[in-house]
């Protein structure tokens, strides 16, 4: 039978994506909404254009706090309409009370009259003030709010406490921790960073930039929404439950403006403010009962999410804003991903060197150019254009220093291939061998990475990965010897040592495979593979080699 769910606030951010997955789950929607004039009308109509358009929903123009509330037919109730915002709350907070307490009271005493007893509200995690401890637990008092807004959202949850005390509902408040996605509110930091940055204005940063979000992503919030659904259905009458539903990472200010400016491609202008008045310094959300009651558990984690919003927001409003940039900073951007990943390689600190030179900014340069060299002394392109920045800056004896170190370079080969060429041969090898994966050739990718290593033995990120394509063509006891190299001449190369576990079980070594993992474990504590691995071992075939000796010890023992 269709369930059929009212959803508030349907022309909202979150109302409108919740009415879409609803949707496509197969269940009716009416939407309420009153546009209220928080922000503009129109981006509230485009939200909601896309689903005037499917046969299971139908929009109903209301105001909650006045209006009658069409709840004809409905199963449940998602109460997502409310006044946002905690700055203009200051401004009118009776506005305030009327949309986020006024419609609270009005809609669940509406349901309850007509029999309706499953109600998910849309509370916030401003309700934990900044007195509570972090990470926010749900069952800390959250007595103390420091904006009317956050005031109105825990008003809210105590009208669903006295509602469920007094008739048999079941309810679930949940405590959204800054949502964002495409259609975000506009009003709203990520979306306005955004805007600021694509269109090279600067941003007003509030603070120094430490203060900490749990940043949520839509899906993520989505997910949580729809398990706490299912929560009512089940539920005994007259319970609430309230909840948490985070990103479950705490992200700084000054990262969050970074990583929109690295996904714009943009250079972020910052104009630093101090602290506003009713923003909480830190939002840190507990999801351990999240996870108990409702199975939740997010998904999409800052950088990703950041990513996807960037992406809607230049599908809405174009990419010109990239290209208006200055295109160094799209190479600084892009390359200093590529380091953040732990895995660069000589190149990317080159070129990142060099496009800060580009930009102007000759220590960064410096900086980086000298790493470059530190992981290849002998990388003749970065010797020569740290030689040029130095050269700049007026060093012009450090300068001639570093052209002599080139020119010395070029005259002295060592093992036939010089480094850098040799990196280079190799990296080819690699993407040879990467285009015969993609084609179905297993052997001829090995032989390719193969081919890498001769090149370069130490070139360990080949060596890994030719370790695990040994691995899937059954040849366990090579890819044991590569993963063993590894583990001795780059200890710090967990993900070796967790490979080098599964070629000793594959190779039949339960015994050596588990001392390998439990030394992982140890150094590794939150790693969840690990904890797989070792679980493999204990049901495995190859495991009870030592834990069938250990039976028969102990049968021995007892006879
Ligand atoms: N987005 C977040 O990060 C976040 C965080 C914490 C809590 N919340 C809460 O979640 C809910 C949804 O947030 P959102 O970001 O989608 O906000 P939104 O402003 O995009 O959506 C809320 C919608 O409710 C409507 N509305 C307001 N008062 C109404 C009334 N009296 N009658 C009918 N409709 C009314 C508005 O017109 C709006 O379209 C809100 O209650 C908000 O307070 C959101």
């Amino acid at each position: 039978m269709t369930q059929n769910y009212l959803v508030t606030g349907a022309a909202g951010f979150i109302g409108s994506h919740l009415s879409e997955a609803l949707i496509a789950r197969g269940a009716a929607v009416t939407g309420v909404d009153n546009f209220d004039a928080f922000y503009a009308r129109e981006v509230k109509e485009r939200n909601l254009a896309g689903l005037l358009e499917l046969p299971g929903f139908r929009f109903v123009e209301a105001d909650l706090a006045r209006d009658a509330v069409p709840l004809d037919g409905i199963d449940a109730v998602i109460h997502l309409a409310g006044k946002p915002g905690v700055r203009p709350s200051l401004e009118d907070p009776g506005s305030y009370m009327e949309a986020n307490v006024t419609a609270t009271a009005r809609l669940i005493d509406a349901a309850r009259r007509v029999g309706l007893s499953r109600i998910v509200f849309g509370s916030s995690s401003s309700v934990y003030g900044n007195a509570t401890p972090a990470p926010f637990a749900e069952d800390t008092p959250a007595v103390s709010p420091i904006s009317p807004y956050a005031a109105s959202k825990r008003a809210g949850e105590l009208l669903a406490h006295a509602f469920a005390h007094l008739y048999p509902l079941q309810i679930v408040c949940l405590r959204f921790f800054t949502v964002y996605g495409p259609r975000q509110r506009p009003d709203l930091a990520i979306h306005k960073f955004t805007d600021l940055i694509a269109r090279g204005r600067p941003l007003r940063m509030h603070g120094d930039g430490s203060s900490e979000r749990d940043y949520t992503y839509i899906t993520d919030c989505l997910d949580g929404i729809l398990a706490a659904l299912e929560w009512t259905a089940k539920a005994a009458p007259g319970t609430v439950e309230t909840v948490n539903l985070g990103g479950g990472e705490r992200v700084r200010l000054d990262r969050l403006i970074a990583l929109i400016a690295r996904a714009l491609g943009q250079e972020a202008r910052i104009e630093r403010h101090p602290d506003q008045p009713g923003d909480v310094r830190l939002t840190d959300a507990d999801l351990a009962h999240a996870g108990r009651v409702l199975g939740f558990k997010p998904r999409v984690g800052i950088v990703e999410g950041i990513r996807k919003f960037v992406d809607w927001y230049e599908e809405i409003h174009g990419r010109q804003s990239r290209a208006s940039g200055r295109a160094g900073y799209g190479a600084i951007h892009l390359l200093e991903e590529v380091i953040a990943t732990g895995r660069a390689f000589a190149d990317a600190h080159h070129l990142l060197g060099l496009s800060y030179s580009l930009a102007g900014q000759a220590d960064k340069a410096l900086d980086q150019l000298d790493r470059a060299l530190a992981l290849n002394p002998n990388y003749i392109e970065a010797l020569i254009h740290r030689a040029l920045v130095l050269n700049e800056l007026g060093r012009e004896e450090e300068a001639n220093t570093m052209l002599r170190r080139a020119r010395s370079v070029t005259t002295e080969r060592r093992g036939g291939f010089h480094g850098h060429v040799a990196a280079k041969l190799a990296n080819q090898h690699a993407s040879l061998a990467q285009a015969y994966l993609e084609a179905g050739g297993l052997t001829e990718a090995i032989a390719q990475y193969e081919a890498a290593l001769t090149l370069g033995p130490t070139f360990h990120d080949l060596r890994y990965k030719l370790g695990r394509l040994l691995l899937e063509a059954g040849r366990a006891l090579e890819a044991h010897e590569h993963f063993q190299i590894i583990v001795r001449e780059r200890p710090s190369f967990l993900d070796a040592a967790a490979m080098l576990g599964l070629a000793c079980y594959l190779a039949g070594d339960g015994l050596a495979a588990r001392a390998v993992w439990e030394e992982l474990r140890a150094r590794r504590p939150e790693d969840p593979r690990v904890e797989a691995y070792l679980a493999l071992l204990s049901r495995s075939d190859v495991a009870p080699v030592g834990a069938t000796a250990e039976k028969a010890e102990r049968k021995k023992k007892k006879k």
